[in-house]
């Protein structure tokens, strides 16, 4: 590698000052990295995040005053989901390599033209952020599973379920686009494998009252079918009350792998292998300990503060390296065709038979 990568953040709201503590950090730890400029539309945020983090950085107020200022060629777009498109093609077309949050655009329909877009002219500009990828404990999952403790995987439930509503304002495209793309994504890279068929089964049950942005539902299940007896279920809620919901079930016919277990231990991720009925011991047993910011932070850091910074660490080292990205749009776009599968196929109460 040569020198070391200026690496600006768009965008630095709940994520995206996360994402610039971690340049900044990993600047200072590795040398790889400089935070090259902090841009947000709202000039009176980007200054906080940078006073927050006491450093000299340039401020900017949008993606066209950090190209013109000729900063740098790697950035980090974390704007809301509806800009990263457009976000996106700017900074490539100025010559940028990019992170951008997940998901994609949003939709499969823009996910697709986009991604035929990038195929086409810049196949290897765009790192999409699918944290869950550089998480210890589902790598160690991963890794118990491909060992073969647990036999042949049959089935796999996902879910991820916040304590609160979406917040005043927020636009959803729908819970399942906005939040289960990181289960499904999850799914997909732990069998490598595309399920063959998709339904979903949503209801409103309770915070959906509580906030102003509107979406489709604030609990969901989505179920897939894979070929070879394999099925998965993802659930997504907005409802968990009592804390952030990450947990993982991988079902085997010579055992289980569970990741994260909800105990209100926000920053305790454990990690436990069972065999089959009689064996008094766990196969394996983990926990993973996660990061304690040195202030209260959204829910999704408590749980992915580490993954976090592995994934912008893999992101700094492709960059330097003129490497092809672990994780790119075609990920995302392969995720989102899954859910739009599902989409299709929607359920509700009204549809459901009458008892
Ligand atoms: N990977 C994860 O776990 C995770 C968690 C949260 C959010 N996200 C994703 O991150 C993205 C941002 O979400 P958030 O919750 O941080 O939103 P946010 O609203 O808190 O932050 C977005 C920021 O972008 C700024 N912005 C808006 N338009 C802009 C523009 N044209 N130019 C420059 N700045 C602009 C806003 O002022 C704001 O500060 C979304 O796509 C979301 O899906 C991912």
């Amino acid at each position: 590698m040569s020198g070391p990568i200026n690496v600006a953040v768009v965008g630095v709201g709940r994520m995206g000052s996360i994402h610039a503590l971690h340049v900044r950090e990993l600047a200072q730890e590795t040398g790889r990295c400089v935070l090259a400029a902090v841009v947000d539309g709202n000039i009176e945020r980007a200054r906080q995040c940078a006073a927050r983090m006491g450093c000299d950085v340039p401020v900017l107020a949008s993606v066209g005053e950090l190209i013109d200022a000729g900063l740098c060629n790697a950035t980090v777009i974390v704007t809301p989901t509806e800009s990263h498109r457009e976000h996106a093609a700017q900074l490539i077309t100025a010559g940028h390599r990019v992170l951008v949050e997940k998901p994609l655009t949003g939709t499969v329909e823009s996910d697709r033209e986009f991604a035929a877009e990038l195929d086409r002219n810049n196949p290897h500009a765009l790192m999409l952020a699918f944290q869950r990828r550089f998480d210890l404990p589902l790598q160690y999952a991963k890794s118990l599973m491909d060992s073969g403790v647990i036999g042949r995987v049959f089935k796999i439930y996902s879910s991820l379920e916040d304590s609160n509503p979406a917040p005043n304002g927020y636009k959803s495209g729908g819970i399942l686009p906005d939040m289960s793309i990181h289960n499904v994504d999850e799914i997909l890279w732990l069998t490598g494998r595309m399920p063959r068929a998709a339904l979903v089964v949503g209801s409103n049950i309770y915070t959906h009252r509580l906030t102003t942005c509107q979406e489709d539902f604030d609990d969901a299940l989505l179920c897939l079918w894979f070929d070879n007896e394999m099925a998965a279920q993802v659930q997504v809620s907005r409802n968990h009350v009592c804390g952030y919901r990450v947990e993982t079930l991988i079902f085997g016919e010579e055992g289980q792998i569970h990741v994260g277990r909800f105990e209100q231990k926000p920053f305790d991720v454990i990690v436990e292998a069972y065999g089959r009925r009689g064996r008094d011991e766990p196969l394996a047993r983990r926990t993973f300990r996660m990061r304690q910011y040195t202030h209260v932070l959204p829910e999704f850091v408590d749980r992915f503060g580490p993954a976090y910074k592995a994934e912008l660490a893999a992101f700094v080292e492709c960059c330097g390296a003129e490497a092809p990205f672990p994780i790119t749009h075609n990920d995302g776009l392969r995720a989102q065709k899954v859910i739009s599968a599902g989409m299709r196929a929607v359920v509700t109460e009204e549809q459901a038979a009458v008892v």
